[in-house]
């Protein structure tokens, strides 16, 4: 079955950023088509229409003889139509909240003094161990709806407020889940045992558990498509990394870092050398870490709303962006660092901190995005044999996503 949308106020298609591999991004690689439509094929889940593949993106008066008598939604000039946003970095799944050490916060305690008390992370593992899977999918439910509302299609789920095999196991088999009741949006998962030390053990023991027991579990029920770790002081070490990433890739998982986001640790250069899909926070990265990364296919990961949420001096991302890094935007929704979904609220702020152009903003959300999760052949971009992962906005041009600040969906 066909459906077609027509008279997209514009219509962006991307692919110029794809065929530049989302480096140095100009306003010309955007793909915009005044009156744009789009033909897709639709699957049925249920008693759901889903979009399914896409079939023929152009001009509206362009629209071939052959689906001229196919089921049409008409925008009427109104509604701007682009890739569905991608949420690369997202911690969605975890029990309680920790409005209270925010307020510390808002007081002056600083987030490592508060890790250091015993609250931080592990406030978060104890409420998430505590919770029932029953509730932590309610939450992660209304999360991705959500999401959804803001123009997401595809969002990166990372466990890592388990820190237990079974705890984590628990978050990690919730994701399958998800996917059966948001068939219209595509759910990565990404293994994040290695987020922090759990409490009742030594660090090396620790991180013997995740590289002996817990990795390897994860990937023997496939739970993962990727495995991250949170590299910075009183976590884990650039030694360990190398570890547990040399292990994560023997057994088919795609790699990713936290790297340089409290400290200065090296990790994003570690990235770039290992071939990871993405070095992620980069606060503190050095010159060296730029200029790799620059270098590498390794995308860099940019989540400013963190920076903005912990008062830290932003992350250099002009020099990222002139030096021809893959530069992508992602929300980090996370209960301690930056409680927020609103993928374009994060925008607003690259926008004014990071002194982001409008069609790097583009790139970071969709293509650049799907890259950090190994998706760019897939999706990101609104060109024929490509998911039909596409949002319909409620304005008439892409930048009114971000123009406007912290709006509520309709
Ligand atoms: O991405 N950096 C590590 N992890 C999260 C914060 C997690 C938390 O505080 O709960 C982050 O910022
Ligand atoms: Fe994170």
């Amino acid at each position: 079955m066909m459906r077609a949308v027509i008279h997209a106020s514009v219509l962006y298609t991307g692919a110029g950023i794809r065929k530049k591999k989302g480096r140095r991004v100009k306003d010309e690689d955007l793909g915009m088509i005044p009156d744009g439509a789009i033909v897709f094929s639709v699957k049925r889940v249920g008693k759901q229409e889903v979009p399914n593949k896409i079939e023929w993106v152009g001009p509206t008066k362009d629209l071939p003889q052959r689906f001229k008598k196919i089921k049409k939604t008409d925008l009427r000039g109104r509604r701007a139509l682009i890739p569905g946003l991608i949420d690369c970095h997202n911690h969605l799944i975890f029990g309680g909240d920790r409005s209270d050490e925010f307020a510390l916060r808002c007081a002056g305690a600083t987030y490592q003094e508060i890790a250091a008390r015993g609250g931080g992370i592990q406030t978060t593992v104890n409420a998430t161990r505590a919770a029932s899977a029953e509730e932590l999918e309610r939450l992660a439910v209304l999360r991705l709806k959500e999401l959804y509302s803001f123009g997401v299609r595809t969002v990166e789920i990372k466990s890592g407020y388990g820190l237990s095999l079974e705890s984590e196991l628990k978050v990690l088999k919730l994701i399958p889940k998800l996917r059966r009741k948001f068939p219209q949006m595509q759910l990565t998962a990404t293994f994040l045992g290695a987020h922090a030390i759990a409490k009742e053990m030594s660090g090396e023991d620790y991180f013997d558990l995740v590289l002996n027991k817990m990795l390897p579990e994860v990937a023997r029920l496939k739970l993962a498509d990727a495995c991250d770790i949170f590299v910075d002081e009183g976590y884990f070490t650039v030694r360990q990394a190398r570890i547990l990433l040399t292990q994560a890739k023997k057994l088919g998982l795609k790699i990713k870092i936290h790297a340089d986001e409290l400290g200065d640790t090296g990790s994003a250069s570690l990235a770039a050398e290992m071939g990871a899909l993405s070095a992620d926070h980069l606060l503190k990265i050095s010159a060296n870490g730029i200029s790799d990364l620059a270098k590498s296919e390794t995308v860099a990961v940019l989540l400013p709303g963190t920076a903005f949420y912990l008062k830290a001096p932003h992350a250099p991302a002009r020099k990222l962006l002139d030096q021809g890094a893959k530069v992508a935007l992602s929300t980090d929704f996370n209960p301690g660092t930056c409680m927020c979904l609103s993928l374009p609220a994060v925008m607003t702020i690259a926008a004014l901190y990071l002194g982001m152009s409008r069609s790097e903003i583009f790139a970071a959300v969709t293509f650049n995005a799907a890259q950090a999760l190994g998706l760019e052949d897939a999706t990101g971009t609104l060109e024929a044999g490509k998911r039909a992962d596409f949002a319909v906005l409620d304005f008439e041009r892409f930048e009114e996503l971000y123009y406007r600040f912290a709006w509520s969906p309709r």
